[in-house]
C-alpha cells in the first residue's frame, strides 16, 4: 500500500492532552477505521492499528516488511480492556501491572481469542502493555479499540525514537503519524511471560530484571538471551534487527579501540567509534559519536538507536563500540548492541 502523503499531526506532550483534543480525535478515528498510524510511546515510536481487524493489522506487516510469524504487542489505555483479551490474569501479572503499568513492561497472557489472528501470529498467547505516554494513552482512548503496535521502523532498521526516524523509514507507506517529540526510554519494553512458572523474561527492556524481582521474586531469563544456542522464545528475537550499515564490532577493552581503528584505517577503511561523553576526547577516527554517559546508563539507552541511525548516514565501513555492564538497563543496552553487532565481539581475554 502506498500513500501520496503520510499525514503528520504535531502534538506538544507537555500541554494538557486528552482524547478530545482535535488531532488526537482525528488520528484515533483513523485507527478505529483500520488505517495505520504511528504514535509516540515512552520507549520508541509504535505503528498502531486496530487489533480487532486482520485487515488493519495486515497493513502493519506490509508497511514494515515484517515476517508474518512475528506477533505484535497489543496496547491498551485501561485495565478493563485487558479482561476481554486474556483468558486469566495470573497473580504475578497482577502484581507487575500494579507496579509498572503504565510503563515499559509487556506481559504475555493466555489468549482469549478476541484479537485478530494476525496479531498473535496464531499463538495461544497474547502480549499486552499499557504505555506511559500522555499522547499514546489519549490516542488509545480516542481509538476506543485495543491497538496492535510494533516499533515503527522498517524491519531490519533500528527502532525509531523520533518522528523523523519514522518518516525516514515509512513516509508514504503509512497513513499517518502523531509527532509527540522524542521518546524517553529509547529502548523497547521488557517482555515477560507470566503464563509460565517462574515467569520468564523474553526481551530485556525498560523495566529491569532487578526491578521485577523486587515485586514478584525470582524470574528467569530466556537462555537464548545469554548466548545459548537455543531459539529465542520470543519470535521477534530470532531475526537480526537493528543492524547498522557499517560492520559493528563490540570491544570489551576500551584501551585497544584506538589500535583497532588505526589498523582498519591502514586498510583504507572509513572507521567510526561509538563512545560515551566520558571518553569521547580519546579517539581519533573518521566519525566519533557519543551515546550518553557511561555513569548514567539510562542516557545510553535513550540515545542508542538514534546514534546507530546517525552512523548509517556517514557511510562508515566499520564501527568499533565500547561495551557496558549488563546490570539494570545495561542488560537491554547490551542485548540491542549485541544484536546489532551480529555477534562480533572482541573479548577482553581474547
Ligand atoms: O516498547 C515496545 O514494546 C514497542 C512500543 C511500540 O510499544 N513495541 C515493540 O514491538 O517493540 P515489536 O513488535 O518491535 O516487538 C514485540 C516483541 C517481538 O519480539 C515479538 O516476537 C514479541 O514481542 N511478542 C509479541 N507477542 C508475543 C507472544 N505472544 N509470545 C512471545 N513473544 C511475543
Ligand atoms: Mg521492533
Amino acid at each position: 500500500m502506498s500513500y501520496k502523503q503520510t499525514r503528520v499531526w504535531i502534538v506538544d506532550k507537555n500541554k494538557e492532552i486528552d482524547k478530545n483534543v482535535e488531532c488526537i480525535k482525528e488520528a484515533g478515528l483513523w485507527i478505529k477505521n483500520n488505517e495505520v498510524v504511528a504514535l509516540p510511546t515512552e520507549t520508541v515510536y509504535g505503528l498502531g492499528a486496530n487489533a480487532r481487524s486482520n485487515k488493519a493489522v495486515a497493513k502493519i506487516f506490509e508497511a514494515k516488511g515484517r515476517p508474518s510469524d512475528n506477533p505484535l504487542i497489543v496496547h491498551i489505555a485501561k485495565i478493563e480492556q485487558l479482561n476481554k483479551i486474556v483468558k486469566e490474569i495470573p497473580e504475578t501479572a497482577r502484581k507487575l501491572m500494579e507496579a509498572f503499568w503504565p510503563g515499559p513492561l509487556t506481559i504475555i497472557f493466555q489468549n482469549a481469542g478476541q484479537v485478530a489472528e494476525k496479531v498473535t501470529a496464531g499463538l495461544p498467547t497474547v502480549a499486552i502493555r499499557m504505555p506511559d505516554h500522555p499522547v499514546a494513552l489519549a490516542l488509545l482512548e480516542a481509538a476506543d479499540v485495543p491497538v496492535a503496535a510494533p516499533s515503527a521502523n522498517l524491519s531490519g532498521k533500528p527502532s525509531p525514537t523520533t518522528a523523523q526516524h519514522v518518516l525516514a523509514d515509512l513516509n508514504g507507506r503509512i497513513a499517518g503519524i502523531v509527532d509527540g517529540g522524542p521518546t524517553g526510554v529509547g529502548l523497547e519494553s521488557t517482555v515477560i511471560d507470566c503464563t509460565v512458572h517462574p515467569p520468564m523474561i523474553y526481551r530485556p527492556g525498560g523495566v529491569t530484571k532487578e526491578e521485577i524481582e523486587a515485586v514478584i521474586g525470582e524470574v528467569c531469563l530466556d537462555q537464548a538471551l545469554v548466548g545459548g544456542s537455543e531459539v529465542p522464545k520470543s519470535p521477534g528475537l530470532k531475526y537480526t534487527h537493528y543492524a547498522p550499515e557499517g560492520d559493528l564490532v563490540l570491544v570489551e577493552d576500551v584501551h585497544i579501540i584506538q589500535a583497532l581503528v588505526n589498523e582498519e584505517k591502514k586498510k583504507g577503511k572509513k572507521v567510526g567509534v561509538l563512545t560515551t561523553e566520558e571518553r569521547k576526547g580519546r579517539y581519533e577516527a573518521d566519525v566519533v559519536l557519543t551515546c550518553g554517559r557511561r555513569q548514567k546508563l539510562a542516557t545510553v539507552a535513550t540515545q542508542l538507536y538514534s546514534v546507530l541511525r546517525q552512523f548509517d548516514a556517514t557511510n562508515v565501513d566499520v564501527i568499533f563500540s565500547e561495551t557496558f555492564p549488563k546490570e539494570g538497563v545495561g542488560e537491554a543496552v547490551m542485548n540491542r548492541l549485541e544484536k546489532a553487532a551480529g555477534g562480533r565481539v572482541i573479548r577482553r581475554d581474547a
